[in-house]
């Protein structure tokens, strides 16, 4: 008999060859994607490696599965792989093949958006900074030093994937692959090259041979055989270039990234359900999410400019890895719901046809199986259609879904899903006071100086352009000037002040005179000039300029985004001297210093025996580092540090940085509601939070980069902060609501042709605490009857049951989960002929 270990090595075995093993054959058709001889309806979502950790992501994958995905999308970053020409990186957060098998592992396909070029709110797109220092290199055309570093790295990155046979052609789980990313969106300003260079692109992806097929987004002449993708808000009106590619919609933006100065912008889930409801109503058979979770843009990875550490992007699962509901819930009720009508869906072309003004049926009919969906895309009226005999409520811009041509299991505007309204709890820092430390505050400090300070700097006539001089290395690039004003000058004489003036390509800008910052600057505009105008005081003899002028993320996205530049590209000017002239300093000689001098010598990581703690502590001055040491918060839950009382800067934990902050950048004050009308086109600017505010005041530390105590915390903060109002912000549940009718569809999966069945079923609301560690213990709120309101501010209606509070006690406190029919039959009627729902508030401990 064999062994017990021996019979669970045994299981184990089965268990990874069986979740390992994929397609082998991956074609198209008009229809789908067609695996191993079936066309397949796909859901997949984009979750972006670098933007959160290892350890996170078997758990994102999970959240990802349980929501109803088949697939996993992430682009490749070839900046962070190759940050050296020829030197390649693939370790930690940046571990692609370790990613791809995590996936597989789970069960999902991949798809693997290569680029290189890849958008993505990413620094410099992804390009890597070295590529534009090649002689005679011009980025996404039909130039040869380019075309030929695209294809080195494009086929590392498919050997790569080939040696670790991670190709569905050769049983792994990547099943699609993309060239470029939306190059048809610029493609006008190249030119006819732009033609050839998708040519070529199209052609040396193919010859790579990865048995998979390629896609290029909105690039509508992609050459055959690469299916060219829908990217947006909305694409059920997309058609595919060839009616032998299958309708596909590669970015189905969940909400939108944040920008520092910018609100936060998010999507109500009623919009988007009825965006994918509306594709695979019209045709489409593949639509991914972007982004399913978005993460962090630790580092200096974000791209720009201004682009905000947090990639939220209001997406299924939350920064912190934590699933944001309903969104998540509501989307995977969609899921299951298109899944119920697979079979119709690949087996034919839907049948459209008009049930009145923006009214719209489609039935995929064929044989036994017929699949229906039925919508209302008017912006404002809700209505009743007739279909096939029976009479259905279309709310406004919404669609329903019948699986058998008759039943409606989900219409996309009832969420039938619990909403999570999350909190964050304040702690203190716990910093620890080591016994240098005098004044007890658990901080100490080191001043950056200002100017030039380092070996290296070197001296140029004239005002030089940022990233050819830094290359990148470093956010910061110092301008030097130092000049002589003679005493006689009339304008010393009658006290005038007079007006630095500055332009400068971006993105920010501090002023120093004679060591002293005498304002700061900050543009949000591509290649438009940052123009300042500083009133500063100049004296008899030697004066000092010292410009620190900051990159906040290189451009990302745009014809020749590479060659936006930044920086003091001048004029520079004194202005306002008393007989109304100026003097240009902009050709004088400049001194420069590319990087601070702290990060030279390591302060980032800690190191140095420089730190000063023996007296107080300097708040509110700028160009200065901070350190302390501190424990982990206890528990599991999420951690972020609350920046507010800090200015902006740059921030690392046990040496890894946890990205730029900038909580004094605040928001306009207006064009923000907490209650966006979902009806009608949705677009970036629609939906925005947190108007008047810091547009990032929490900023995620990864839980992997924390010990429990003795964790060491470094900032460079550049215009003045108090670092002693630091706080953390642990990520908890504040309440869990969920409100449904009585004559809501069944829940999706209490769903079944079965007509009998059917009728037994009622309908059900279910709460679920987010972790199974933690069990409902509080009723804030429950009426049966006719409650009014929305999560968090719930009111009792007209119509109310006395019972309604302790049933839903009986059922829930103490549980993990709990399930209430929302019928007479469980609370009595306490108004005939009235129709009822079930709203209930809990919280989870
Ligand atoms: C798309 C692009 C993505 C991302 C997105 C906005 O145009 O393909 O990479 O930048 O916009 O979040």
């Amino acid at each position: 008999m064999r062994g017990r270990t021996e019979i669970l090595a045994l299981f184990v075995f089965c268990l990874l060859t069986a979740t390992t093993t994929f397609a082998s054959t991956v074609t198209y058709d008009s229809r789908a994607i067609v695996i191993d001889g079936k066309r397949r309806v796909l859901v997949s979502g984009s979750i972006h490696y670098p933007r959160s950790t290892p350890d996170m992501w078997p758990d994102l994958i999970q959240k990802s599965k349980d929501g109803g995905l088949d697939m996993i999308e992430t682009y490749v970053f070839w900046n962070l792989h190759e940050p050296v020409r020829n030197q390649y990186n693939f370790e930690g957060r940046i571990d692609l093949v370790k990613f791809v098998k995590l996936v597989a592992a789970a069960g999902l396909y991949v798809h693997l958006r290569i680029g290189p070029y890849v958008c993505a709110e990413w620094n410099y797109g992804g390009f890597p900074l070295w590529l534009h220092f090649i002689p005679g290199i011009k980025f996404r055309t039909d130039n040869e030093p380019f075309k030929s570093e695209m294809q080195r790295f494009t086929a590392k990155i498919v050997n790569m994937m080939k040696q670790e046979k991670l190709y569905a052609s050769q049983g792994g789980p990547i099943i699609l692959s993309q060239i470029e990313n939306e190059y048809g969106n610029i493609d006008s300003a190249y030119g006819a090259a732009a033609k050839s260079y998708i040519k070529w692109a199209a052609d040396m992806a193919v010859s790579l041979d990865t048995g998979v097929p390629w896609v290029m987004c909105q690039q509508s002449n992609a050459p055959d055989p690469i299916i060219n993708t829908c990217n947006g808000y909305y694409c059920d009106q997309f058609t595919p270039n060839s009616n032998k590619k299958p309708k596909m919609w590669t970015e189905n933006w969940s909400g939108w990234f944040l920008s520092f100065g910018g609100a936060v912008p998010y999507r109500p889930v009623e919009d988007q359900a009825f965006a994918v409801a509306r594709f695979y109503q019209r045709g489409g058979t593949f639509q991914n999410y972007y982004m399913y979770h978005g993460g962090t843009n630790f580092g200096r990875t974000t791209g720009g400019p201004f682009i905000a550490t947090s990639y939220d992007y209001d997406a299924p699962i939350d920064e912190y890895g934590l699933v944001r509901q309903p969104k998540w819930g509501h989307l995977r009720d969609v899921h299951k719901a298109i899944k119920l009508c697979e079979e119709a869906l690949i087996a034919t072309d839907p049948t459209i046809s008009s049930l009145g003004p923006n009214l719209e049926a489609a039935v995929y009919k064929t044989g036994s199986v017929c699949s229906a969906f039925l919508a209302n895309v008017d912006i404002k009226s809700d209505a009743t259609v007739k279909f096939n005999g029976n009479s259905y409520l279309l709310p406004a811009w919404s669609v329903s879904i019948l699986p058998d041509c008759k039943n409606v299991v989900l219409n996309t505007a009832k969420i039938n899903s619990q909403t999570v309204i999350p909190s964050f709890m304040h702690e203190s820092l716990n910093t620890n006071v080591d016994s240098t430390d005098s004044i007890g505050s658990g901080w100490s400090w080191l001043n950056e100086p200002v100017g030039i300070s380092k070996a290296g700097a070197f001296n140029k006539l004239g005002l030089l352009e940022q990233i050819n001089t830094t290359a990148d290395k470093s956010d910061y690039l110092w301008y030097s000037l130092s000049m002589d004003i003679k005493g006689e000058e009339p304008f010393l004489q009658d006290g005038s002040q007079t007006v630095l003036h500055v332009e400068s390509l971006g993105h920010s800008l501090h002023a120093f005179i004679n060591g002293k910052l005498a304002g700061s600057g900050t543009g949000n505009s591509g290649n438009a000039k940052v123009k300042v105008d500083i009133p500063i005081t100049v004296v008899a003899g030697k004066n000092t300029i010292d410009l620190l002028s900051l990159t906040v993320g290189l451009q990302n996205y745009g014809a020749f985004f590479d060659l936006s530049g930044a920086g003091v590209t001048g004029p520079v000017k004194l202005n306002g001297l008393n007989n109304g002239s100026s003097i240009d300093l902009s050709s004088q000689q400049w001194t420069y210093q590319v990087g601070l001098k702290g990060e030279d010598s390591g302060l980032p990581s800690g190191s140095s025996s420089e730190w000063i703690s023996q007296s107080g502590l300097p708040k509110n001055q700028p160009l200065i580092w901070y350190k302390t040491n501190f424990d982990a918060p206890t528990g599991k839950a999420p951690i972020a540090l609350d920046f507010t009382g800090m200015g902006k800067g740059e921030a690392w934990v046990n040496g890894q940085s946890i990205g730029r902050y900038w909580p004094t950048y605040i928001t306009p004050s207006g064009g923000c509601t907490d209650s966006c009308n979902y009806r009608g086109p949705y677009n970036a600017n629609k939906c925005r939070k947190n108007c008047g505010k810091p547009s990032q005041k929490l900023y995620h530390v990864p839980r992997s980069w924390l010990q429990s105590s003795g964790n060491i915390l470094v900032l460079f903060e550049e215009i003045g902060g108090d670092p002693t109002q630091l706080a953390f912000a642990t990520r908890q549940t504040g309440s869990l609501c969920s409100h449904v009718s009585e004559s809501h569809p069944l829940p999706v999966d209490m769903w079944s042709l079965d007509s009998e069945t059917r009728k037994a079923s009622n309908s059900t609301l279910s709460l679920s605490c987010p972790s199974p560690n933690q069990v409902i213990s509080s009723i804030k709120f429950a009426s049966y009857g006719t409650p009014l309101g929305t999560c968090g501010s719930f009111s009792h209606g007209r119509c109310s049951s006395s019972k309604a509070r302790s049933i839903v006690h009986k059922a829930c406190i103490g549980s993990t989960s709990c399930s209430i029919g929302v019928s007479t039959s469980t609370f009595g009627d306490p108004c005939k002929g009235v129709k009822k729902s079930l709203a209930v508030e809990v919280s989870c401990a």
